[in-house]
């Protein structure tokens, strides 16, 4: 449903494990680094949703549906929430966090629950560096597969992922005009918790 879109307050622990992709914590030529986010991040985690949120979604779900997810899925609440249990993953640039990956179990499955790198910082890597990172906890978690969805007309994310290896599995109409929840997987089998992402 789509109201569990982004509902990663249930399910088990899955936090991050002493094992790092050796990539997480160096900085890129930007000087952009991906490490697990700390309490610090709260405020720039929320900025980052805040701004991404708007910029993504008013376009195609319209404003109620980005005031109704950000009071949901973007208060202090849940992000410090997620902080804690070590499944919040941030890109940072200087003291900025530029990028934010969220994960966490539901059901049998481990789901990619938020990818947002703010406009500005589009087609640098980064958003391909926070999917590598969730991809190395899924595999420390001994997970096979991740999932994820995506919304209808977000033809960005719809390339991104498949262009990282997600298939659609299933849609979820939700009804009241909004757009279709498009479910995707991708297999992990193959991956490894050292590679370089290469199929990430
Ligand atoms: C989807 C999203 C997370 C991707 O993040 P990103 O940082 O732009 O991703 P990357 O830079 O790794 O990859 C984007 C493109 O830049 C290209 N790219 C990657 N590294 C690059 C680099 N160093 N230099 C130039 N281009 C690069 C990639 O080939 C990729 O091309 P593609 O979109 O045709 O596949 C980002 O667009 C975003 O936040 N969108 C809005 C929010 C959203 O829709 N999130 C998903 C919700 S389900």
């Amino acid at each position: 449903m789509i109201v569990n879109r982004e509902d990663e307050l249930e399910g088990t622990d899955m936090g991050v494990t002493p094992e790092q992709d050796h990539r997480e914590g160096q900085p890129d030529a930007n000087g952009v680094v991906v490490r697990g986010a700390v309490g610090d991040d709260l405020a720039g985690v929320l900025s980052v949703g805040h701004r991404t949120w708007l910029a993504t979604y008013e376009p195609i779900a319209g404003p109620e549906y980005v005031a109704m997810g950000l009071a949901k899925w973007w208060t202090s609440d849940v992000v410090t929430d997620s902080i804690r249990k070590g499944r919040t993953i941030v890109a940072t640039q200087g003291d900025d966090v530029v990028g934010v990956a969220t994960y966490g179990p539901q059901d049998d499955a481990f789901v990619l629950w938020k990818l947002y790198v703010l406009p500005g910082h589009h087609g640098h890597g980064i958003g391909t560096r926070l999917l590598e990172a969730v991809v190395q906890r899924a595999l420390e978690n001994d997970q096979r597969r991740i999932t994820l969805s995506y919304l209808e007309g977000n033809r960005q994310a719809a390339r991104f992922y498949a262009r990282h290896g997600f298939v659609e599995t299933h849609r979820e109409t939700p009804g009241s005009g909004l757009p279709e929840s498009v479910w995707m997987v991708r297999d992990l089998d193959g991956a490894r918790p050292d590679s370089d992402g290469a199929r990430a």
